[in-house]
C-alpha cells in the first residue's frame, strides 16, 4: 500500500473516510450525512480512537463504501492508531483505493494518520506462494485528502521513518537460513544509495584486533560473523563525534553447548532484533536527510553447537584486554556487544553510546511486552530516552545499575563471569556490558527482549516484527542530537 497527497477527492476512490474527534458532530462530508449519524448513534460511536464505524451509501448512482474513524483526543498517537484501524478494516477488504477527507484536520495530525495507516500495512508475504485470493490486500492506495500546503513536508519526513520501521521489521522478520550475518550485510549495502557509508569487518580482521569474545560465540557456527558500521552525516562534517548505536546481531540463538529447550526455540530468529533497530534508524535519518552524525554498529554471529563450538567454562580474551569465563554459552549477546562497544569506542570516541539488545528472558520477565528496560550510568541520557519512548510510543521504562550489581559478576579465575546468580538477570546482564564502557563516556543499554516480537496486532503492528526501537531512536535524535 502506499500513501498519496491529493487536493481533490480521486475519482476512482471506493471508499471515503472520515476523522471523527470525541464527541464530535457526525456529519461528514456526503449526501448520506443523516444516515451516517445514524450509523454512528446504532454503533455507539462517540469518536474514541481508532473506533470504526462502516456503511455504504449511493454517492452520484455509485455505491460507496463510507468508514468514519475515531481520532479521540487528537494527539498524534490518536490519529496514528485511527489510520492503522483503517487500514487493517480496509486492507484486505476488497477496496482498492480509499481517500481520507482531512477537511478541518491539521496538516501535522493526517500525517500522523498517514503514518499509523503505513506502518499498519506492512506485512511479509514472501513465503506465501498459496495466499487464498480473499486473504490477498487490495487496498493499493491510501489518499490524504488536504489543501494544506504544509503536509507534503511534513508527510516526507513521516514516511522516511516508516521506511526505516519497515526495513527494521524486514530483517527481524526473516527467517535464520535466509538472514545470516553475511547476507545482513548485503540487505545494508543498498543505504549506500542513500549516503550511508558503509563498513564492514570480516573474522580476519576481527581477529587481528582481539575481538576472542565476540568470536568465539560464532566459532560454532558455519556462518562468518560480521561486524557491520553504518554512518550518517546529515551535518557536512559540522558534529566531530557521531552519536554511536551498537545492537546486538545474533542471527539464531540456540544457546550453543548450554542449548535451550526446543519448544519456542524458533523465535531466536529475532535475537538480532538490536541490529534490526539500528539499521532501521539509520534508514530512516538517512532517508529524511536528518541533520546529525549518527553510527550504526551490528554485532552480527550465529549461536551454535558444534565439534568446534565454544565450552562452558571456557576462558576468552576481549578487545578490551579483560578476560571472561563463559560460564554459560547462551549468555552469548553481553559477549558479542563487549568487543563491538570497545571497538566503537575506540573507532569514533563518541560521547554517547546506546546499545540495544534481545538480551535476557528475564526483561520479559520483568516488563512483559510493554515496555523495554533502560539501563544508564548517566541520569539525563536515561530521562531524555524515557522522553523519547513516551512521545514515539516505543516506551521504556529505567532499571538500576550498581557496584553491589556488578559484584556479581566476579570469577574466581578471570576478570568476570557471563552470567551473576540467579537473581537480577538483566541488571547483570546490563552490568557485564557496563564493565566495556570507557571512563566518560555516557552510555545506555536498552533490553528489548520483550518489545521486538509480538503475539497479537498492536496500535500500529499486525503480529509478528514490531520494529521497535526506530522511532525511538528517531525522536531522540530529533529532540537532542540534531545541529
Ligand atoms: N537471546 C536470549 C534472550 C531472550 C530470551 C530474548 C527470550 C528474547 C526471548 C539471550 O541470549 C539468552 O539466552 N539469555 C539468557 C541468559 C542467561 C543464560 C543468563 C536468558 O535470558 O535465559
Ligand atoms: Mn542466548
Ligand atoms: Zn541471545
Amino acid at each position: 500500500m502506499k500513501i498519496a497527497l491529493s487536493a481533490s477527492r480521486p475519482a476512482e476512490a471506493g471508499c471515503l473516510i472520515f476523522p471523527i474527534a470525541k464527541g464530535a458532530a457526525i456529519a461528514p462530508a456526503i449526501a448520506a450525512h443523516a444516515l451516517a449519524g445514524d450509523a454512528a448513534a446504532a454503533s455507539r460511536f462517540a469518536g474514541e480512537t481508532a473506533a470504526l464505524v462502516e456503511l455504504f451509501v449511493t454517492e452520484g448512482g455509485q455505491t460507496m463504501r463510507v468508514l468514519l474513524v475515531g481520532t479521540g483526543e487528537g494527539k498524534p498517537a490518536d490519529y496514528e492508531r485511527a489510520g492503522a484501524a483503517v487500514v487493517a478494516r480496509l486492507l484486505t477488504s476488497g477496496v482498492t483505493q480509499a481517500v481520507v477527507d482531512g477537511a478541518g484536520v491539521d496538516a501535522t495530525s493526517l500525517a500522523h494518520l498517514g503514518l499509523g495507516a503505513l506502518l499498519r500495512s506492512w506485512r511479509i508475504d514472501t513465503y506465501r506462494t498459496k495466499l487464498a485470493e480473499k486473504a490477498k490486500p487490495t487496498l493499493a492506495t491510501l489518499t490524504l485528502q488536504s489543501d494544506a500546503v504544509d503536509l507534503p513536508a511534513l508527510w516526507a519526513d513521516r514516511e522516511a521513518l516508516a521506511q526505516g520501521v519497515a526495513f527494521t521489521r524486514e530483517l527481524v522478520s526473516e527467517p535464520a537460513n535466509i538472514l545470516y550475518p553475511e547476507s545482513f550485510v548485503e540487505r545494508c549495502r543498498p543505504l549506500a544509495d542513500l549516503g550511508i557509508e558503509i563498513t564492514v569487518l570480516d573474522e580476519v580482521e576481527m581477529e587481528k584486533l582481539g575481538m576472542g569474545a565476540l568470536l568465539g560465540v560464532a566459532q560454532g557456527s558455519a556462518r562468518k560473523p560480521r561486524l557491520l558500521a553504518l554512518r550518517w552525516d546529515g551535518t557536512g562534517g559540522a558534529q566531530e563525534t557521531p552519536l554511536v548505536l551498537v545492537g546486538k546481531g545474533v542471527t539464531f540463538d540456540t544457546g550453543g553447548i548450554s542449548i535451550k529447550p526446543a519448544a519456542g526455540m524458533e523465535d531466536m530468529k529475532w535475537d538480532m532484533g538490536g541490529a534490526g533497530a539500528v539499521a532501521g534508524t539509520m534508514k530512516a535519518l538517512a532517508a529524511r536527510k536528518a541533520n546529525a552524525h549518527v553510527v550504526g554498529i551490528c554485532g552480527l554471529v550465529e549461536n551454535m553447537p558444534d565439534g568446534n563450538a565454544q565450552r562452558p567454562g571456557d576462558i576468552v580474551t576481549t578487545m578490551s584486554g579483560q578476560t571472561v569465563e563463559v560460564l554459560n554459552t547462551d549468555a552469548e549477546g553481553r559477549l558479542v556487544l563487549c568487543d563491538a562497544v570497545w571497538w566503537a569506542q575506540q573507532t569514533w570516541k563518541p560521547e554517547t553510546l546506546i546499545d540495544l539488545a534481545t538480551l535476557t528472558g528475564a526483561m520479559i520477565v520483568a516488563l512483559g511486552h510493554e515496555h523495554g528496560g533502560l539501563f544508564a550510568n548517566d541520569d539525563e541520557l536515561a530521562n531524555r530516552l524515557l522522553a523519547a519512548g513516551q512521545e514515539s510510543g516505543d516506551t521504556l521504562w529505567r532499571f538500576p545499575v550498581s557496584d553491589a550489581y556488578d559484584k556479581m559478576l566476579d570469577s574466581p579465575i578471570a576478570d568476570m563471569k557471563n552470567i551473576g546468580p540467579r537473581v537480577a538477570g538483566s541488571i547483570t546482564a546490563a552490568q557485564f556490558i557496563k564493565r566495556y564502557i570507557q571512563d566518560g563516556v555516557k552510555w545506555a543499554h536498552l533490553d528489548i527482549a520483550g518489545t521486538v516480537w509480538a503475539d497479537k496486532p498492536g496500535a500500529t503492528w499486525d503480529k509478528g516484527a514490531t520494529g521497535y526501537g526506530v522511532r525511538l531512536l528517531d525522536q531522540l535524535i530529533r529532540d537532542h542530537y540534531q545541529a
